[in-house]
């Protein structure tokens, strides 16, 4: 791996600060504003409306296609110098003209700044762009960035790539139907969005060691089972009745706004280090069960600590792509919550099977994804040629992607990417 590992873990997790801000933004907001009986835009995926997938054939590794289909490509994105830009770079930095980035939406929330700095301060491989919010760019910004769908007029200059930027799960984001036809690159926690935006990502400090003999017994100690921190009981995924059935064969101690306990947010250092001593397990539930769809709840509520994670949210697979190898306990491993509670009350007895669920502990990180280096680095690809989703609600938020109270059991797994990806027309 060419991409400087140690360097980017000591530069902490800007992007991840600036999704969980805006995160605990959007949830708060979505708390009051959510209708809790209509789907929204649900409907059915309409398989011949629109062109089938087209092959990525120029930069396979960078962005999405059915070859990478597992690979959410961050790295190669880290690492990639448009050939377009290299021929430029060859006579002299300073021969290249910046590229704008335009944040439709405002600069608020983001925690970056306006101009090159960003770029630079992140040590950019690609440091050529500069963020701007103002509307008079419009013509000649390179990248558009729209927090949801793009709601502005007039006419969009062909060198234009507009960037949908998606934070929450599609039962707690507006519909896209209005850009359909006008959305060419997506920003998303699901890894076959052109630029992909985790919560989170773990990355191994050398893929040949993925487990390691522990200093400590991770059981030592522990007198209660599960926790569960909690604000908001209610959700689509119906993780409420799921943690009130377990309750019914193990301790389930919620905490929050939603159970008996307290431990209020601003002691989270106490909560925290009451989760590590004395529980076995936490409820790492989402507020969706959507592809890909895991958030801090799991990252740093979960596997920062000396807890279990047991996971409600995203397909297993999601989890083994996202995760340490057996970090964590999948709700939809167990034909019910009983069968569930059976599985942890024997891991409580059994202290080298709990353990197990540790020896990842200390072989890799969690890291900096550098969100604004790769859209930079891609603004500057001008060999790719055009590309667009015709239908990115379908991509979005066809019926694969979301499945309510269902449980992923049911499902097959897609080898196929979910949908309805961008149209590429290479240049010619
Ligand atoms: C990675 O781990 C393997 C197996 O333990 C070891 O042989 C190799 O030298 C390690 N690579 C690096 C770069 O440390
Ligand atoms: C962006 O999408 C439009 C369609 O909305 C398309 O005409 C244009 O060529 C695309 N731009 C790029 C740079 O691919
Ligand atoms: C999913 O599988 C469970 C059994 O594991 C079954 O009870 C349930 O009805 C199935 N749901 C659907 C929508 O097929």
């Amino acid at each position: 791996m060419r991409f400087h590992l140690k360097k980017t873990i000591q530069v902490v997790v800007v992007i991840g600060c600036v999704l969980v801000y805006i995160n605990v933004y959007l949830s708060t907001k979505s708390f009051w504003t959510l209708n809790w009986t209509s789907e929204p835009n649900q409907r059915a995926p309409r398989k011949n409306d629109v062109p089938s997938t087209t092959r990525e054939s120029l930069h396979p590794e960078v962005y999405p296609n059915t070859e990478h289909y597992t690979d959410d490509r961050i790295v190669s994105q880290l690492n990639f110098v448009p050939p377009s830009l290299s021929r430029q770079l060859q006579s002299g930095a300073s021969s290249v003209k910046l590229r704008k980035i335009l944040l439709y939406n405002g600069i608020g929330g983001w925690d970056i700044k306006r101009g090159q700095e960003t770029f630079l301060d992140q040590k950019c491989k690609v440091p050529y762009c500069e963020i701007t919010e103002s509307k008079s760019d419009m013509q000649d910004a390179h990248v558009v960035l729209f927090q949801g769908p793009p709601r502005a007029g007039g006419n969009k200059p062909p060198h234009q790539n507009w960037l949908v930027f998606l934070l929450e799960s599609p039962y707690h984001t507006p519909g896209l139907g209005s850009a359909n036809g006008l959305v060419n690159w997506t920003a998303s926690y699901r890894h076959d969005s052109t630029i992909v935006a985790p919560y989170e990502k773990f990355v191994a400090y050398n893929t040949s060691r993925l487990t390691q003999p522990q200093q400590k017994n991770y059981a030592a100690g522990k007198t209660k089972m599960v926790a569960w921190f909690v604000s908001n009981c209610g959700a689509r995924n119906g993780r409420r009745q799921y943690a009130d059935e377990l309750a019914k064969y193990i301790q389930v101690d919620i905490y929050g706004g939603c159970g008996p306990l307290q431990c209020p947010r601003h002691e989270s250092n106490k909560c925290f280090d009451m989760l590590n001593n004395d529980y076995k397990f936490y409820l790492s539930f989402e507020n969706s069960n959507c592809r890909d769809y895991i958030t801090e709840k799991f990252f740093i509520n979960g596997l920062k600590h000396d807890v279990i994670p047991i996971v409600m949210g995203a397909a297993p697979e999601d989890y083994v792509r996202a995760a340490p190898p057996h970090s964590f306990i999948h709700v939809d491993e167990f034909e019910s919550p009983k069968h569930l509670a059976d599985y942890l009350h024997l891991l409580d007895k059994d202290d080298k099977l709990y353990n197990e669920y540790f020896q990842w502990k200390g072989t890799g990180d969690i890291i900096n994804t550098f969100f604004w280096c790769r859209v930079c680095a891609l603004a500057h690809d001008d060999d790719r040629g055009q590309s667009w989703y015709n239908d990115v609600e379908a991509w979005w938020r066809n019926s694969e992607v979301c499945i309510g109270t269902d449980n992923w059991r049911n499902r097959t797994k897609p080898n196929q990417l979910i949908a309805d990806m961008p149209i590429v027309i290479p240049r010619k």
